[in-house]
């Protein structure tokens, strides 16, 4: 079937970049003849018929804001039978040949279920500050989430290192520890929780007090909110170890902000290889950037749980220390 028009959706968390992506999607989209289609809120405007025609200028003044001017949710709606019965119906009343998804292991899961069940031609283009998923180095938006964090970090280890205390800093990551171990191998920190390793407290008050003896007194401790609470961390480090320990929680700054300009150009690389890839007549794939050059991948293998190195970057981050 030739593809006349296609919609475009961000969905899940919004990530620095999507702009961008968006961006890419309807200029190279209009150059190769195709109408370009804006659900609005994710699955939420398939279901209720929120989207509208874009143009050249619709898209002007945006390649440089974080956010994405799509609006995203998450939408248990989706999830239900109901809700993708309506969501079809949008994409027949409204003439759609395929749809194009940006966002993380979340909404992918959910672009292939609609495919499998509605046989909507969908393509996936990764973009999730969690760097979610498999079979590609980075998705859109993590690289310029970490730079906020390290940002941030670099500021507390100002106050560590003059008042000599131990913080524990917050960062996002519900299953995944990628943002956390990032961080904390960039910002040199003395140690980091993340949910793929059980924590060993008591090691880590262990080390605490023995580098206290050697005159260590500032450390900086990265938990990943999938892992732990910092407020809880830092509580039990203050009862076991007696000394001053701070939390701070990053939270949603991290996923806000300018996106920095790998983010930007992966979004604008990828939003090409999307429209190519629909153009050649795939489906049930998404694009993304592995070993420096674009590929596909089937979306079933893309949901999948990512590999990462977890080990390998932790005993780094602890070498280095
Ligand atoms: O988008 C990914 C993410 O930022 C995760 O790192 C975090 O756990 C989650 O979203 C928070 O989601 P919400 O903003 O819906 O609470």
């Amino acid at each position: 079937m030739a593809i006349r028009r296609i919609g475009i959706l961000t969905a899940g968390g919004d990530a620095p970049g999507m702009n961008s992506c968006i961006r890419g999607l309807v200029r190279y989209g209009l150059n190769s003849k195709l109408e370009v289609m804006g659900i609005f809120r994710g699955w939420y405007g398939l279901i209720n018929e929120e989207l509208k025609l874009l143009s050249h200028r619709s898209v002007s003044g945006i390649i440089n804001l974080g956010g994405t001017m799509l609006k995203t949710a998450r939408c248990a709606e989706f999830k239900a039978e109901e809700g993708q019965r309506r969501a079809f119906e949008t994409v027949k009343k409204n003439a759609i040949d395929a749809l194009v998804v940006i966002g993380g292991d979340g909404s992918f899961r959910a672009a292939r279920e609609f495919y499998k069940k509605y046989k909507v031609s969908c393509i996936g283009i990764p973009a999730s500050i969690d760097n979610d998923i498999n079979g590609i180095d980075v998705t859109i938006g993590s690289d310029t989430a970490i730079n906020t964090a390290l940002y941030a970090l670099d500021n507390i280890r100002d106050t560590a290192t003059s008042m000599e205390r131990i913080f524990v800093v917050e960062v996002m990551g519900r299953s995944s520890g990628y943002i956390a171990l990032q961080v904390a191998l960039a910002g040199g920190c003395e140690e980091v929780i993340i949910p793929e390793r059980s924590p060993d407290l008591g090691k880590i008050c262990h080390d605490i007090v023995q580098g206290n003896l050697r005159g260590k007194i500032s450390w900086i401790i990265i938990v990943a909110e999938g892992a732990a609470r910092a407020a809880e961390v830092a509580e039990k480090i203050n009862q076991m170890t007696g000394l001053e320990t701070r939390e701070i929680v990053l939270g949603h700054i991290q996923r806000g902000g300018r996106p920095t300009a790998f983010s930007r150009t992966l979004a604008l690389t990828l939003a090409q290889a999307a429209v190519d890839c629909l153009l050649s007549g795939k489906t049930d794939m998404a694009v993304g950037l592995k070993d420096g050059r674009i590929i596909e991948i089937d979306l079933e293998f893309a949901i999948k749980k990512k590999d990462l190195p977890v080990d390998k970057l932790y005993n780094l981050i602890k070498i280095l220390t």
